[in-house]
């Protein structure tokens, strides 16, 4: 199997390449916040309580997001591989997504950190917000609050896969398929 964690600050590019890499790579795409705006767009319990912390840029809790991985590896048994974007996003995250893995016999293969400074990534959220509809994009203040939610909370889980040789870095800075060649070259090194 391959898993890849696909790595970076919100707006760095994670949803924009997995679209491209689950074409090429016929992975399955596991974007915890798509699961989330699903669970929202559905009314659900969940989705309202996720909605509070998501449209403040806040993190929802692990064992929520935790929960809907685990259902979706358990959906996908006969999967060559996963692409997970968002997630894991803290190191208590990290540490579950090896153990569900683990007990499936299986492990995360690499994580792909793409690097975007925090000036472009404001940029590309905002451009976006005009007219993504997504409330945490229209906002500077929410889209600052999720920055600050990333470095202080996030860009440790990069260390953890760094400890076990798994983390390799990108520039998320230009074209769109430099950035695909860039992640696609890794993928195939493997
Ligand atoms: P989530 O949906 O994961 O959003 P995010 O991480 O904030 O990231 P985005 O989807 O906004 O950015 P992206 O990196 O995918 O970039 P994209 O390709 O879209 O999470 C939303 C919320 O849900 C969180 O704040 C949290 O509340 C909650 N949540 C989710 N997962 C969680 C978890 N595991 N634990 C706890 N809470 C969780 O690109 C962005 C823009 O840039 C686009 O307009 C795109 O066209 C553009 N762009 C892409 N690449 C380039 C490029 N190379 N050059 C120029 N523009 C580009």
């Amino acid at each position: 199997m391959l898993n890849l964690v696909l790595f970076g600050a919100p707006g760095s590019g994670k949803g924009t390449q997995s679209k491209k890499l689950i074409e090429k790579y016929q992975l399955i795409h596991l974007s915890t916040g798509d699961l989330l705006r699903s669970e929202i767009a559905q009314g659900t319990e969940l989705g309202l309580e996720a909605k509070k912390l998501m449209d403040m840029g806040q993190l929802v809790p692990d064992a929520v997001v935790n929960g809907m991985i685990s259902n979706k590896l358990d959906a996908n048994k006969s999967a060559k591989g996963f692409i997970f974007d968002g997630f894991p996003r803290t190191v208590a995250q990290a540490e579950a997504l090896d153990q569900l893995l683990k007990s499936k016999g299986s492990s995360i293969s690499v994580m792909v950190k793409l690097n975007v400074d925090d000036e472009e990534l404001m940029h590309r959220l905002l451009l976006r917000g005009k007219d993504s509809g997504r409330p945490d994009d229209a906002n500077p203040e929410v889209i600052k609050k999720r920055l600050h939610e990333y470095h202080s909370k996030t860009e440790i889980v990069g260390d953890f896969y760094k400890d076990q040789n798994k983390l390799k870095n990108i520039n998320g800075i230009g074209d769109v398929e430099d950035v695909f060649a860039a992640l696609s070259g890794v993928i195939d090194s493997l």
